[in-house]
């Protein structure tokens, strides 16, 4: 197969660039209001905005409200301690807010978002990087008594700058935009101006909400939901006039632009947690309907119902390359199997962040399917822009309808799984791989209603999964007590492996490895001792009895095992039986108890499992 012959340096080098370029881009979240006097408290809509987007960053938070001058309340530390901050005697209708997931420097109330100019006329938040932050600060600010660490005080800054030099308010904005090298979203509040504040946006995202006598600013609909389900889309280098009766938008040269609103279809309600006492187990119990809700969107009774531009493409590629991370990565390792044994194309998967230097060689005619929960992962977007602008085509799937991969890429499959809050992915997981099985089933020219019906089945089975979770919760009681752990299966078994383990380590801090069984006995075994934990994950006719045989050897060295089985190839002493689903696609089901393995073990380590340390929902950094 002729491979394509253009420079694959030119290709490594090309998204080194982007990488760089892109730098370290801040992830955060920002949310603005303004509204007449008695609409709303903006202190309430601010602070639940945040909390909304604390799945961005949760490592300091801040807001800042006007009445009869600027307040603001920030502190490194979650929304819940920054409530205890904010003084509720204070009511307003006009506010800006921020969380933040700190990359340059320890999380501080210094460093912590919203940030003022000297004259305290100007404050921001925003969520981006300033690229060109050190040119800027040496050749514009060179004696500016700067009070934080971070490149937005640049921001107010500048514009404090060009106001006192004689330029109108949003001239100055407009200029900094085109100053600044970079991604961002920001909101501005001047002092003098409290009838309005301004926002602007540059690669990071940022949407309009608009209210009946308000209207505001988010970074994702979640944040804005729970006020209105007016959206309006702002794309890059555009500027907006917010009052509490009129938005404008602009572009960075100051012409205004027209454009019309949209209805969110998402549910406010889905962003709440209900009755249940986290995201991540409402997350797990989703996944049924999740999976119901795909069946209905890619099906009509008797047939798919795919974008045909997309299936076409799909036919005429000659090898497919997956590109994410994380969890959305071994998702693409069970995507391989059914795009390789179901619609007999070559397919490769590639970690998002190690793509430019594994970069394959890549064939005439490739498609590059990037999947993507948040649709926001910043490794991801660095390979999506240079294969577009190689000229190849991409299918982003993705959960996020409008995120950054989904309108960049050629086309987009969406996951329908509903908002996915926990930042342990659950129920994306299992819808991503639910629609590569009916991309590669389409393909293959597989009856609809077959496939229809395994998905169907595979429902019913996780429901019987997640209706009996005492048994999950007595076994990481028992078993997951150790510092480390070990899921083992061989071939579709180990993609779940991989999975499994960082669920587990994810939430629960546990060190913990999802290995190809076969392999364990080449070294790692070595770690085995004494009570260690071996998950052993059995799906396939043809490895039952070789795991089997892995787990008598981790057993005969000292470890606690769990058996993870379908009922046809079960033993009496398995202590998961699962329901026998289609054997490829079991990964949706043999994925779930590990899933409630996981959940079970934080909680009983009082861990906080919808925001384990460290991490973030959606890592728009490099
Ligand atoms: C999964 O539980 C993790 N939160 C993480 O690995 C995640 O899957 C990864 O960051 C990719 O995110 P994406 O699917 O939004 O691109």
């Amino acid at each position: 197969m002729l491979v394509h012959n253009f420079s694959i340096i030119s290709l490594i080098l090309a998204i080194l660039v982007i990488l760089i370029l892109e730098g370290d881009k801040r992830m955060c979240g920002i949310v603005g209001y303004i509204g007449f006097k008695n609409e709303l408290d903006v202190k309430d809509v601010l602070l639940s905005g945040l909390s909304k987007l604390e799945y961005r960053g949760y490592d300091s938070a801040g807001i800042c409200i006007y009445n009869e001058g600027i307040h603001i309340f920030k502190d490194a530390g979650r929304v819940e301690h920054l409530k205890t901050l904010v003084d509720d005697s204070i009511t307003a209708n006009l506010g800006i807010g921020h969380t933040r997931w700190a990359t340059h420097g320890k999380p501080s109330k210094r460093n912590s978002h919203p940030h003022q100019s000297l004259s305290t006329r100007f404050t921001v938040v925003h969520n981006g990087v300033i690229e060109n932050e050190i040119e800027l600060r040496e050749k514009y600010l060179s004696n500016y008594p700067f009070v934080s660490e971070t490149d937005t005080e640049v921001i107010v800054a500048l514009i404090e700058k060009f106001v006192m030099e004689g330029t109108e308010p949003t001239i100055a904005i407009r200029q900094v935009m085109g100053l600044i090298k970079g991604s961002y979203a920001i909101g501005i509040i001047d002092s003098e101006t409290p009838d309005k504040f301004y926002a602007a946006k540059n690669k990071s995202p940022l949407l309009i909400g608009l209210g009946n006598n308000f209207n505001m600013i988010g970074s994702d609909a979640m944040s804005i939901i729970k006020y209105t389900n007016k959206f309006i889309e702002i794309y890059d280098q555009e500027f907006i006039v917010l009052a509490a009766d009129k938005v404008s938008i602009y572009s960075i040269l100051g012409n205004q632009i027209e454009r019309n609103y949209y209805v969110e279809t998402l549910d406010a309600a889905d962003t709440e947690k209900g009755v249940y006492p986290h995201y991540m187990l409402k997350e797990i119990d989703e996944q049924p309907f999740a999976l119901r809700r795909l069946i209905s969107e890619y099906f009509t009774d008797t047939d798919y119902n795919i974008d045909a531009d997309i299936t076409d493409t799909l036919r005429n590629t000659d090898r497919i390359y997956i590109i994410a991370a994380g969890t959305s990565m071994h998702a693409g390792l069970v995507g391989k199997q059914f795009f390789e044994q179901i619609a007999n194309i070559p397919t490769e998967v590639h970690i998002s962040s190690e793509f430019i230097y594994n970069t394959p060689l890549i064939n005439d005619n490739p498609l590059f399917i990037f999947l993507s929960q948040s649709g926001e992962t910043a490794d991801s977007r660095a390979v999506l822009v240079k294969i577009k602008e190689l000229g190849f085509k991409s299918l982003t799937i993705t959960n996020a309808k409008g995120s950054t991969l989904s309108r960049e890429a050629d086309y987009t499959l969406l996951i329908h799984a509903g908002v996915e809050i926990a930042v342990a992915s659950t129920k994306a997981y299992t819808s991503q791989i639910a629609v590569m099985a009916i991309l590669a089933t389409k393909e293959a020219e597989i009856d609809a209603t077959v496939i229809k019906k395994d998905l169907s089945l595979i429902a019913n089975v996780i429901e019987g999964i997640t209706d009996n979770k005492t048994i999950f919760k007595e076994l990481a009681d028992q078993y997951l007590t150790k510092r480390s752990c070990f899921y083992i299966g061989r071939h579709i078994d180990y993609f779940v492996a991989v999975e499994a383990a960082l669920k587990l380590k994810e939430i629960s801090y546990i060190q913990t490895e999802g290995f190809a069984a076969g392999e364990l006995k080449h070294g790692t075994i070595a770690l085995i001792e004494e009570g260690t934990p071996v998950i052993a994950i059995i799906s396939q006719e043809n490895i039952n009895l070789n795991t089997r045989s892995n787990i008598k050897e981790v057993k005969s060295r000292g470890a606690s095992t769990i058996i993870i089985s379908l009922k046809s190839l079960s033993s009496a002493t398995d202590q998961i039986v699962i329901d026998d689903v289609s054997p490829i696609l079991s990964p949706i089901v043999t994925i779930v108890p590990t899933q409630l393995l996981a959940y079970y073990a934080a909680l009983s380590r009082g861990l906080d499992i919808d925001k384990p340390r460290n991490l973030a929902k959606s890592v728009t950094v490099e």
